[in-house]
């Protein structure tokens, strides 16, 4: 025990004392595991639902705990690497016996988790990954994210009634799944809305030219390209589009959103747009009180979606316990698939028999190097 608490501080510093500061003895408190990409490509999803997820916690802990125990959160970097996520959960699950599992941001990697915890009888709950197969794991495998065929239709109309666009190219990151079913379900909606696909490219996550499919699909002429891809990816391909003259509205999903892709994509990304789950400056005194909590505790840092949606991941969790009056696994599973009202930062969420969470969805723009909210869009 001790040497797994020494190694646990060892590998994340001082956050875990610093955040949950309870007793750790066990009995007194309810473990909870978190995965997350705290380090590597996507770096920043991890680290902001990971804040998100801390902040929810340490909230509900001074509030006294749930069913009179504190929470108590053990969290893993999966370095948002493949063959990490399973290596971590089967980890929390057998080592740590903890009652349930959060995670994680990207949709390949809650996939490669999800059947470790459906096998153990664990709970899991993604925060933000979108794609359809996830849930579809089985029947304890909860998100309280909308999932990317509603995604998809959202930008397909957008596209089509605000951009006016009625023929868009499709860029697809295809080591992906979150990229493959949002570009797949992008093409449904568009094309079922009259719209028409001009180019469909793909690429692979980490390459770093993009010219050639650029120049393949400015010779399309598109009105506008579709890019579901991560932050990262998306900065280099708008910089190599700007480069090229490719300047019609690029247009993408919620793996856009990362300070990450204005500091990497400069002047290359202003103008463009892409749905994601919350808007920041949204004028709800939810979101508010959320935001201002978030900034007093992580110095002045406004909040991005995946902070908000790992608070909401916990305070759903926390809500199932209560109702469940216990963590026994049948039960809380029973409990969490009878979420039919919940009031998260990121809206209202029901559960629905598929156990994914049917919400609405924001666009943004990127105007002056800030994301600016445009409009909500409700399932
Ligand atoms: N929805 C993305 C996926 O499924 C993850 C993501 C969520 C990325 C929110 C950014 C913001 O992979």
């Amino acid at each position: 025990m001790l040497t797994r608490q020494l190694f646990i501080l060892g590998s994340l510093g001082i956050l875990l004392s610093g955040f949950t500061g309870c007793n750790k003895s066990g009995g007194d408190t309810i473990l909870i595991g978190e995965f997350a990409s705290l380090t590597g490509k996507e770096a920043t999803f991890g680290t902001s639902s990971h804040e998100g997820t801390l902040l929810a916690i340490k909230e509900i802990n001074a509030a006294g705990g749930v069913l009179g125990k504190q929470l108590e959160l053990k969290t893993e970097d999966d370095q948002s690497k493949a063959g990490e996520p399973a290596n971590v959960v089967n980890k929390l699950i057998s080592k740590d016996g903890v009652v349930a599992i959060l995670g994680e941001v990207a949709s390949s990697r809650s996939l490669e988790a999800a059947p470790i915890c459906q096998e153990n009888g664990i709970p899991m709950i993604t925060p933000a990954s979108t794609n359809p197969k996830v849930t579809e794991t089985g029947d304890y495998i909860f998100r309280v994210c909308f999932i990317d065929p509603f995604q998809g239709t959202v930008m397909a109309n957008f596209a089509l009634n605000t951009l006016k666009a009625k023929k868009v190219a499709v860029f697809t990151d295809v080591k992906s799944d979150y990229s493959k079913g949002l570009a797949k379900f992008f093409k449904e909606g568009f094309t079922k809305a009259g719209g028409q696909i001009v180019s469909e490219l793909d690429f692979n996550g980490g390459d770093k030219d993009f010219k050639g499919q650029l120049t393949a699909i400015k010779s399309a002429a598109p009105d506008a390209v579709f890019i579901p891809g991560y932050y990262t990816d998306v900065a280099l391909i708008c910089i190599q589009a700007k480069q090229l003259g490719l300047n019609v509205p690029l247009i993408g999903g919620d793996g856009w959103e990362s300070d990450k892709l204005v500091e990497l994509g400069g002047a290359a990304v202003e103008g463009h747009y892409f749905s994601t789950h919350y808007a920041a400056d949204a004028a709800s005194p939810k979101v508010t009180a959320f935001v201002e909590s978030y900034k007093k505790e992580y110095k002045g840092k406004v909040p991005d979606c995946m902070a908000a949606l790992g608070y909401d991941s916990v305070y759903f969790l926390v809500d199932a316990i209560k109702r469940a009056n216990g963590t026994e696994p049948a039960k809380l599973r029973d409990a969490l698939a009878g979420t039919k009202e919940f009031d998260a930062v990121t809206g209202k969420v029901a559960i629905n028999a598929q156990r994914d969470a049917v919400k609405s969805a924001v666009i943004l723009q990127i105007k002056d190097g800030k994301f600016k909210f445009l409009e909500t869009v409700n399932p």
